[in-house]
């Protein structure tokens, strides 16, 4: 039987990878981004007592109106977003799903598609399932800006869909306000529309900010904002994720959502409806938290000779280990150092369509772990390169 040419031709992700290797070794995994605690008390709570008092049985296609309003309510505190919860909010088994129903409702073969490497991996397999095109414009380290010249030869009369991943996963960089203009202008300018991938909308540090481009001007109607519960509230194996688009696009994304999932467990969501609610305190502890951390991984990681690069938001930090005297690639880098001293992490390269054309001396460590995890994982790799 020959399988998918696209999807068999897939290699296991290097997540996988990297999180087999840690265990094999023992090695603390600084490779696959979740957070080691359980997630916010009250919303487990609030989770367990709707799985009690139900419902249990199948949800609206669209999602449970608590949530949809919720999210709708969210988009409008933070972003003034106005979305009318009953025809332009979707929601989704994680953000995974919302990215796959958005590839399979808008596109069709022979379109093109716009990433932006370093790019997350899930994209271009189900873009290229749909037989579509990947054309992909290069962030260039160590500043990451975007290459304008670059971004607008990309755009061609096939363009359908550009992918925005802001927060960016996995260099922490946050688009700004004018690279932002930008994309939306050439946008607009080819008739095209964006897929705003936004999960990590609340991980954003001091001196940044979060801006999804569907508010700018003219954006409204070309953009389908996509978040996920799983990284707003720490719960990533719940996959809960919410779509907001203008009707037209929502229709188009819902059609593919009713033949994936269809819908989503019922208490998860209405859980999550509380969460989004929470006050403002809750948003900026989460940040804080994290900026914390970020701080003390990277401080320990440069006292040891990495050099790291800025990181505005997400959960992960960048290093080049080319001061450290390794002779080797960023992959050879990261089974050394799961093998070798006891962590693990990804290398950059994982994030380019061609590794081989891929910058090779960039690793990516996450920190969303407890803040003695990090410490003896800082230890670890001292002891190891010292
Ligand atoms: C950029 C990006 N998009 C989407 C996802 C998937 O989110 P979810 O777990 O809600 O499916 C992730 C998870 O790591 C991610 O990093």
């Amino acid at each position: 039987m020959e399988a998918n040419r696209i999807l068999s031709g897939q290699k296991t992700t290097i997540f996988t990878v990297m999180s087999a290797l840690a265990v094999e070794h023992g090695a603390i995994n600084l490779g696959q981004g979740f957070p080691d605690g359980e997630g916010p008390e009250d919303l487990r709570a609030a989770a367990a007592g709707y799985i009690m008092s139900g419902p249990n049985q199948y949800p609206p296609m669209a999602g449970m109106p608590a949530l949809r309003q919720a999210v709708a309510q969210h988009d409008r505190r933070f972003y003034g977003i106005d979305a009318d919860w009953q025809t332009e909010i979707l929601v989704t088994s994680g953000a995974t799903e919302a990215l796959t129903a958005s590839f399979m409702g808008l596109l069709n073969p022979g379109d093109d598609v716009v990433l932006i490497e370093p790019v997350y991996d899930s994209y271009r397999p189900i873009i290229e399932t749909m037989g579509a095109q990947v054309r992909t414009v290069r962030l260039e380290p160590p500043q990451w800006s975007l290459p304008i010249d670059d971004l607008a030869a990309a755009f061609s009369p096939k363009t359908k869909l550009l992918v925005l991943n802001t927060p960016l996963n996995p260099i922490g960089k946050v688009f700004s306000r004018q690279e932002l203009q930008v994309i939306a202008e050439l946008v607009v300018e080819n008739d095209a529309y964006v897929i705003c991938d936004e999960v990590y909308e609340h991980l954003v540090f001091q001196g940044h900010q979060h801006i999804p481009i569907m508010t700018l001007p003219g954006m409204d109607d070309r953009c389908a904002r996509i978040g996920s519960a799983g990284k707003t509230f720490s719960v990533t194996g719940w996959k809960v994720g919410y779509v907001t688009a203008r009707p037209d696009m929502l229709t188009a994304i819902a059609k593919a959502h009713q033949f994936i999932t269809f819908a989503t467990p019922p208490a998860l969501q209405l859980a999550v409806a509380d969460g989004l609610a929470k006050d403002d305190r809750y948003y900026q502890d989460l940040a804080c938290s994290l900026q914390e951390r970020r701080n003390f991984l990277s401080a320990g990681l440069s006292d040891m000779g990495f050099d790291v690069l800025p990181c505005h938001g997400t959960y992960f930090l960048t290093a080049d280990f080319r001061a450290l005297g390794f002779d080797g690639d960023d992959m050879d880098f990261c089974r050394h150092i799961t093998t070798q001293a006891g962590v693990a992490a990804v290398p950059i390269s994982a994030f380019y369509g061609d590794p081989k054309q891929a910058p090779n001396n960039f690793v990516r460590f996450c920190f969303c772990k407890e803040k003695t995890v990090l410490a003896d994982a800082i230890d670890r790799l001292r002891r190891h390169f010292s």
